[in-house]
């Protein structure tokens, strides 16, 4: 009798643990931050996130091997790159300025101009098969990419562990569910603001920040809105439309909409010079002028607000070595 209920108490410890199971990936976060939301049909796990980050700077997604996600967003200029526009393979011409990575997985609201990307792992079949602009060039190349990635024994071991039970794991949907956990990865919640750490120059121009609205879109802990429930409320005109680019309206057809853009995260926003979605502002002061009734900022106010964008600068995110380009695979050393 005894032991039955020894038993059955077992029986339930299981239960309670698997439904309380520890989470399969522990975000570093500062108190009072949440993890970012996981969809429930990509759980994270540290084999999916190491294969996606494999994933994220292998060449070898694009169609001719030249260019990978990070040739656009590279970690030290917070998974950013210096070029107003980027080209993609073969020279293909880019079309908007790469945009920060950091805590992208809190966001409901992708991209600069087109609210119907939601969720991370859609997101990468833009860069990965997208033509309007062609950034990797795979589009048609599938079975190719199947091809090449299951050609090499490790990404065959690396598949399995990520997608247990899943035998025939390699293809494009898998690439997007790893690359989406790597992703997931990227928070970036270390800088000097956040330890609340700020020069006396900061300090004056957090205040400027605040006294200007610049809240009202670059909003909260994330300085953007776009983690809202409703994505068309991140998408704002700060200057007239213009022809080169209709904005929101591309999308939604509605002329109002020419013109608007998503709010960016202002985190990191130091490093990623050339800035707005064409890159045509070259420093912080000229993206900040570019809106709507801040022409007239002085100089002194600017340089304290430049100086308080400066301290949402993530120095450990952007060295992180976890972050970076692996060093080992399948635990040799590259
Ligand atoms: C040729 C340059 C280029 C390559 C390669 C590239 N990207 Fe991008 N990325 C961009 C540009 C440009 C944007 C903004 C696109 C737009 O809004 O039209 C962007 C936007 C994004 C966003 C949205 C971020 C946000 O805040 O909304 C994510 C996520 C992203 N890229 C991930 C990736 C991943 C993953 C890969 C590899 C599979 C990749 N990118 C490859 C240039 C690139
Ligand atoms: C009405 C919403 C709104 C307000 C208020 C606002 N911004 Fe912006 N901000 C945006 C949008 C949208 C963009 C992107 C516009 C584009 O790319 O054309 C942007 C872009 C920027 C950029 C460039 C970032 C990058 O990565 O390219 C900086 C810097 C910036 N804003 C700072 C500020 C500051 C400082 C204030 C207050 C003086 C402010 N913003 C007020 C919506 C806003």
């Amino acid at each position: 009798m005894k032991a039955l209920a020894a038993s059955l108490a077992l029986a339930a410890a299981a239960v309670f643990l698997a439904a309380f199971a520890p989470p399969q990936w522990r975000w570093d976060l500062p108190p009072g931050v949440a993890p970012p939301p996981v969809p429930a049909d990509n759980p994270m796990s540290a084999a999916k996130v190491e294969l996606g980050r494999r994933l994220f700077y292998d060449g070898d997604l694009s169609v001719d091997g030249t260019v990978g996600c990070f040739n656009c967003h590279g970690q030290h200029r917070g998974f950013t790159e210096s070029n107003a526009v980027h080209p993609g393979v073969k020279g293909a011409p880019g079309r908007r300025n790469a945009m920060m990575l950091g805590n992208v997985a809190y966001l409901s609201a992708l991209t600069w101009a087109d609210p119907r990307q939601r969720s991370l792992e859609a997101q990468v079949l833009t860069p990965l098969t997208g033509e309007h602009p062609v950034e990797m060039g795979m589009k048609g190349q599938e079975a190719e990419l199947t091809r090449r990635l299951s050609a090499d024994a490790c990404y065959r071991r690396q598949f399995a562990e990520a997608f247990p039970g899943e035998p025939a794991a390699i293809d494009v949907p898998h690439v997007a569910k790893a690359i989406a956990a790597f992703e997931r990865t990227l928070v970036s919640f270390g800088s000097a603001y956040d330890r609340g750490a700020l020069d006396e120059a900061a300090k004056r121009g957090q205040g400027v920040f605040a006294t200007l609205g610049c809240a009202a879109c670059h909003k909260g802990r994330l300085f953007t809105d776009a983690d809202a429930a409703d994505p068309l409320s991140a998408f704002h005109r700060i200057e007239p439309a213009n022809a080169r680019d209709p904005g929101l309206s591309e999308i939604t057809g509605k002329t109002d909409d020419a013109g608007r853009f998503r709010t960016p995260s202002l985190r990191n926003v130091a490093l990623s010079s050339p800035y707005l979605h064409d890159g045509s502002a070259k420093t912080l002061a000229e993206a900040i002028r570019r809106h709507d009734g801040a022409a007239g900022i002085g100089d002194a106010e600017m340089a304290d607000l430049t100086a308080f964008l400066g301290a949402l600068t993530d120095q450990t995110f952007v060295t992180d070595p976890k972050l970076g380009l692996p060093k080992t695979r399948c635990g040799k050393p590259l």
